[in-house]
């Protein structure tokens, strides 16, 4: 393959060469059969075009706003563990890019930088994505940081109770995370000789209990909006309108948690129609390609994450890659939106798809 990469596909097989197995495999793989994991890009496929022709796209505008805030086109950066294991920058390397790319990054409670050294390399928006551990107390010494630093909103990953099943890491007995930001506040050491050490770290840290009366607890220590990450179901979403979230990540963490979970594109409408606008809805899992973004758009969806092709970036040329991978995807959304006929983000409508289900009827 050449050195330079002509689309987003094409930097997951430079990471590949670039990363020890042990971290590829972390980062590429999902959860047993790995269903779902193709799933989240095969659906994608499923949908196609309805295009509109004789429509001046001769300026295309792909910025639009979430919570208020307004960015270059609606892709963010997803909350992903450990960048440090792809890049020696690690999160500032992201930050950086997300600053440059005028998005949101959304650090993952698992980051291996810490949050004020994030907070200090730029000035990119940045949201905080938030674990509960059994001792609750981490979470809300993580808020007030996260508060103190700049972050913008918070994001509760509400998908994982406990770890999916990776079988590649426990195969690979993938190691401990290094969560920089809990150093001091809590030992990660943890006691497993077999299978995978992240797992086993996981399996003993996170809060099993937390349920959607502790949205009212995270509610009482922050003034910060709060997005929930994780929801698949219209049960799920109007529940989360009820706690008074202030916006919806529909997600099944990129199949690293329930295997045979729906892929994400197929159930966004679900939660967009059960949600009847009153919060905004974004959703991540599989988008690999502008027409990708441009799909859930129409779908509903306000922004979409990427989680895997900034860590695939970032592994391969470090800061500049993940600025490549998001210029690649908003590169090739706007010429979707030329070719669909959709001068700005506003024009993308439902009528511009047409889903498996629809074409099959
Ligand atoms: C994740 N994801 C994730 N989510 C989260 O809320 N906190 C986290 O720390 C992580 N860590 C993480 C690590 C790795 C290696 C991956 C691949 C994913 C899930 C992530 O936010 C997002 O939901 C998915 O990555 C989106 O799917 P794609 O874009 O990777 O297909």
């Amino acid at each position: 393959m050449a050195s330079e990469p002509v689309n987003v596909n094409e930097f997951q097989e430079l990471a590949r060469l670039a990363l020890p197995k042990m971290y590829y495999d972390f980062y590429s793989g999902g959860a047993e059969d790995q269903h779902t994991l193709k799933e989240n890009v095969e659906a994608f496929r499923r949908i196609t075009f309805r295009p509109r022709v004789l429509l001046d796209v001769s300026r295309i505008d792909l910025s639009t706003t979430v919570l208020g805030y307004k960015i270059s086109a609606p892709i963010i950066i997803a909350p992903t563990a450990m960048h440090k294991l792809a890049n020696p920058d690690g999160e500032v390397a992201t930050a950086r890019a997300a600053a440059s790319c005028n998005t949101i990054m959304v650090l993952s409670f698992s980051s291996s930088c810490t949050i004020e050294e994030v907070a200090a390399s730029c000035n990119a928006i940045r949201f905080y994505q938030l674990y509960v551990y059994k001792q609750r107390h981490i979470a809300a010494t993580l808020v007030q940081r996260a508060e103190r630093n700049g972050f913008k909103a918070l994001v509760l990953t509400a998908d994982t109770p406990r770890l999916g099943r990776r079988e590649a890491d426990i195969k690979n007995k993938m190691i401990a995370p290094q969560l920089k930001n809990l150093e001091g506040l809590f030992s990660t050491k943890v006691s497993s000789d077999t299978g995978s050490i992240l797992e086993a770290f996981a399996n003993q840290t996170m809060d099993a209990s937390l349920s959607w009366k502790d949205v009212e607890w995270l509610k009482s220590i922050t003034n910060l909006p709060i997005l929930i990450k994780g929801v698949l179901t219209r049960e799920d979403a109007i529940k989360a309108v009820e706690v008074g979230v202030a916006g919806i990540i529909v997600s099944n963490h990129g199949a690293r948690q329930l295997d045979y979970s729906p892929a994400t594109i197929s159930v966004l409408e679900e939660v967009v129609h059960a949600v009847k606008g009153r919060v905004p809805i974004l959703m991540d899992g599989g988008v690999r390609r502008g027409t990708d973004v441009f799909k859930a758009m129409a779908l509903g969806a306000q922004a979409v994450l990427i989680g895997r092709p900034v860590i695939y970036g970032l592994a391969a040329k470090g800061e500049y890659g993940v600025k490549r991978v998001f210029e690649m995807l908003k590169d090739e959304f706007e010429l979707t939106m030329a070719l669909s006929g959709c001068p700005s983000v506003k024009h993308i409508t439902r009528n511009h798809v047409r889903t498996e289900r629809e074409r099959l009827h």
